[in-house]
């Protein structure tokens, strides 16, 4: 049976980078004999120019009908006017809200070789391997209020941030499942001092790590999270936030692995389908870069690792996703390097299509 992939490849560079990750994928699936069946869809602001609305209704139904998704990014200057009703990011929160993909997981591992591409001391750096739970479909994204009115003062702007006590422990008991396959220290990030929604969330946090005795738990603010994830991002394993404190974080984050160019994230719910797939969406955790779009300078690794986060969280295929990540981490040894990755000591620069056939290459070479 073939397994079912939906490819959107979304605005910018994501055409760029998701075609390479594309490829991948095939050189995997000959070489594993594994059988993919591929299916492409139009959303984000290329959908509104053709379909007007982000996210049509038969894109929706193929990602409701497929095994994973594979996207790239969303946005740009030419769907930027703040006063439109629709904008291409909707596609992107549509489609996680439809398919119920409450945990997003964002790895950052420092790779050795790009330690000196990262803005930080290496010192600091080095070592770091972490992950970022993000909840993905509650929060200040989907309240409701969520709009402009006119009020005694003028113009007002009002979003709302709810959370129920079912939303918080998904993705908390998600985290701590984690946290125990990996080095046992769980952080739970709010901002209890202020917000209703957090005080909830610490609550809820600590009732629960009574269940998981054999993981350490920490609370922080996110204020401070944000100083010691900087300071001190070493003693960091398994981080768990709500929606836009992980955006927010999770950039921050990027800056630790050298290069936003280089963070792959997944998008799980809880559904297993018919054929034993996990649904899930993957994409890189970069933007659409609309400035570079079209001019080979993108770097795709983000997009390739986040189709081997595919194989491995959706397909249950780990072993041909460590080969991917292997490929990946042998292109950057070798000193190949995509502009953003500057300052990292490779000699070699390359664009984005170089990029991409360098690490189908190295596959094929493993596999032989
Ligand atoms: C992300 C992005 C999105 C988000 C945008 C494009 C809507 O920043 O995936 O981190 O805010 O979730
Ligand atoms: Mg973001």
């Amino acid at each position: 049976m073939a397994y079912k992939i939906l490819v959107v490849k979304g605005d910018g560079i994501g055409p760029e980078v998701v075609g390479e990750a594309l490829q991948v994928l095939k050189v995997i699936a000959r070489l594993s004999a594994i059988d993919f069946e591929f299916k492409e869809g139009l959303i984000g602001g290329h959908a509104l120019d053709q379909f007007g609305v982000p996210l049509p209704d038969d894109v929706l139904k193929n990602a409701q009908d497929s095994d994973a998704i594979l996207l790239g990014a969303v946005g740009g200057p030419k769907w930027d006017n703040p006063a439109a009703e629709k904008r291409p990011e909707q596609a992107l929160l549509g489609l996680r809200k439809a398919l119920g993909l409450f945990a997003n997981i964002r790895p950052v591992k420092a790779v050795k070789d790009l330690i000196g591409a990262s803005p930080i001391k290496s010192d600091i750096i080095n070592g770091v391997d972490l992950v970022v739970i993000r909840e993905l479909t509650g929060g200040i994204y989907y309240g409701k209020p969520s709009e402009r009115r006119t009020g005694a003062e003028g113009r007002e702007g009002i979003d709302t941030c709810i959370y129920s006590e079912a939303e918080i422990k998904r993705v908390l008991k998600f985290a701590f499942e984690l946290a125990r396959e990996r080095r046992k220290k769980l952080t739970s990030v709010d901002k209890a001092n202020v917000l209703s929604t957090s005080r909830l969330w610490r609550e809820i946090a600590v009732e629960l790590s009574q269940q998981y005795k054999d993981v350490a738990v920490e609370n922080q603010l996110v204020d401070s999270m944000a100083m010691h994830l900087i300071r001190r991002p070493r003693d960091f394993d398994v981080i768990v936030t709500e929606n836009m404190f992980g955006d927010i974080l999770t950039d921050e984050a990027s800056v630790l692995a050298g290069s936003m160019g280089l963070l792959p994230s997944a998008s799980l719910g809880e559904d297993v389908n018919s054929a034993g797939c996990r649904i899930g969406l993957y994409e890189p955790i970069h933007g659409s870069a609309p400035d570079i779009a079209g001019r080979d300078e993108a770097n795709p690794l983000a997009a390739i690792l986040s189709a081997a986060m595919l194989l491995e969280h959706s397909l249950g295929l780990r072993a041909e996703a460590e080969i991917i990540t292997k490929a990946v981490e042998d292109v950057i040894h070798d000193g190949h390097r995509t502009r953003d990755l500057q300052g990292g000591g490779g000699t070699k620069m390359i664009g984005c299509k170089a990029m991409g056939r360098l690490v189908r290459e190295k596959i094929e070479s493993a596999e032989s």
